[in-house]
């Protein structure tokens, strides 16, 4: 589904700043795949998802997705393609507008051409089917200001914006960091719901390495812009925490600590 090749981007060219943050890095995700995407502060996890939403074009390298080539496909033509959320929970709704409302555009812009705000009776049945899901009760809170919501709500409502449209691909950037354990616990439980019902293959990076080996079938770890582990199947099922640093350790000759991996 998702078919990155030999990604080489290079920030700040030629300047002290200069910063090599893709180094020919190549991955390949099946259709439904679920992978976790873990490596210290500064790896190049969130530059790879940039890469692939269309943030910046690489200096080298291709990206595919569905069999289309999309290396130089404006961001914004992805978008409808790509659902994304990130840390802040604010990212991507509108505060100001209610639960209900933010869902509408949402689904609206799903549709292509048609630009309709209009709530049809059986879109609101809809999203409040959807959301009654997630067992939070916000379903009950349709007419409620986004902004007034708890973070893991947001978080929640956010999930349900970026696939609605039923994209090809959800690429999520340390969507449960900024909430507190319990809403965290609750937000990933709601994205493991809505990849399965939908087949999504998914992208997610996450500093928590016990959470990155449970969620998903598959776990990548990146370092100094590239990939140096690809766990999936019995290796990745009996792998602890301890181990998995232990072999970060053994690949960079350098200590790595839960702490580092977890709070930086
Ligand atoms: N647009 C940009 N311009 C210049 N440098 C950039 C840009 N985007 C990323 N970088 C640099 O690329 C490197 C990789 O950053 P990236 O955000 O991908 O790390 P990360 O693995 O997501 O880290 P973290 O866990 O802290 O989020 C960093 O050194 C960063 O400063
Ligand atoms: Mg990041």
């Amino acid at each position: 589904m998702l078919k990155i090749e030999h990604a080489d981007k290079t920030f700040l060219a030629g300047t002290p700043n200069e910063h090599h943050a893709l180094c020919d890095v190549s991955l390949s995700l099946g259709r439904g795949e679920f992978v976790t995407l873990i490596g210290t502060n500064g790896a190049g996890k969130s530059t790879l998802m940039n890469a692939v939403s269309g943030n910046f074009w690489l200096d080298k390298g291709t990206i595919t997705l569905d069999g289309e080539d999309i290396t130089y496909k404006k961001e914004h033509k992805r978008a409808s393609q790509i659902g994304r959320l990130f840390q802040d929970p604010m990212k991507g709704t509108a505060p100001d507008m209610t639960v209900e409302e933010n869902l509408a555009i949402a689904y609206a812009r799903s549709k292509r051409g048609a630009f309709q705000l209009a709530l049809k009776k059986a879109d609101s049945v809809f999203f409040r089917q959807s959301l009654a899901d997630f067992g939070l009760g916000l379903e009950d809170r349709m007419k409620t200001k986004v902004g007034l919501l708890s973070g893991g709500q947001r978080q929640a409502v956010t999930l349900l914006m970026s696939t609605i449209a039923q994209p090809k691909l959800l690429l999520l950037d340390e969507h449960t960091a900024a909430l507190d354990p319990s809403a965290a616990e609750k937000v990933l439980q709601i994205t493991n719901q809505i990849v399965k019902k939908q087949n999504l293959t998914t992208l997610m990076i996450t500093h928590n390495i016990s959470q990155a080996l449970k969620m998903g079938d598959r776990t990548v770890m990146m370092n100094a812009g590239r990939i140096i582990l690809d766990l999936s199947g019995e290796e990745r099922k009996n792998m602890t925490v301890p181990e998995l640093l232990e072999l970060y350790a053994q690949k960079n000759n350098e200590e790595l600590d839960n702490d580092r991996m977890l709070f930086s």
